[in-house]
């Protein structure tokens, strides 16, 4: 995997990307062997595990709901959205639903205004997003099992 990046630096993201596909998480573990493998400072892998909302540091539910509530999403009404998902889930941000299925996450811009308001379900953006759209795409979820690849 190394040999496909300029830099042991570069390499860092995809590794983080391919650990948390298999074990579902980024954490302390991750972040040695991360930096054993590409031979970096663990900092270094901390670094980009704690910068980028993609990673997620502790266990979450089968989905991860990551709201974007930045700028351009805020002013197409991800408030309102975020108040409904806190609704329909019974949670807050930050929190999972005591079945496991969902952790609802507020994040900051997802780099997809143009779609806003956007919200990331495990690897997947959704966007142009309405309470009624919410809906849907929570009754789809339900029925899944396990997180899509990221
Ligand atoms: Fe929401 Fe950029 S502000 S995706």
């Amino acid at each position: 995997m190394r040999a496909r990046y300029p830099t042991s630096r570069s390499a860092i993201m995809p590794a983080l990307e391919l650990a948390q596909q298999k074990y579902g998480q980024v954490e302390g573990l991750t972040y040695q062997a991360v930096s054993e493998l590409l031979d970096v400072p663990e900092i270094w892998v901390f670094e980009v595990a704690s910068f980028y909302s993609l990673f997620d540091r502790s266990q979450t539910g089968r989905h991860h709901l990551r709201l974007c509530t930045n700028l351009s999403c805020m002013l197409r009404g991800s408030d309102a959205l975020m108040q409904h998902l806190q609704n329909r889930l019974a949670i807050k941000s930050g929190e999972t639903t005591s079945d496991g299925a969902f952790t609802l996450t507020d994040v900051e811009c997802l780099g997809a205004c143009e779609m806003a308001p956007v919200l990331m379900v495990d690897a997947r953006y959704h966007g142009d997003l309405t309470t009624d759209k919410l809906d849907v795409l929570l009754a789809s979820l339900a029925g899944q099992p396990t997180k899509e690849a990221t």
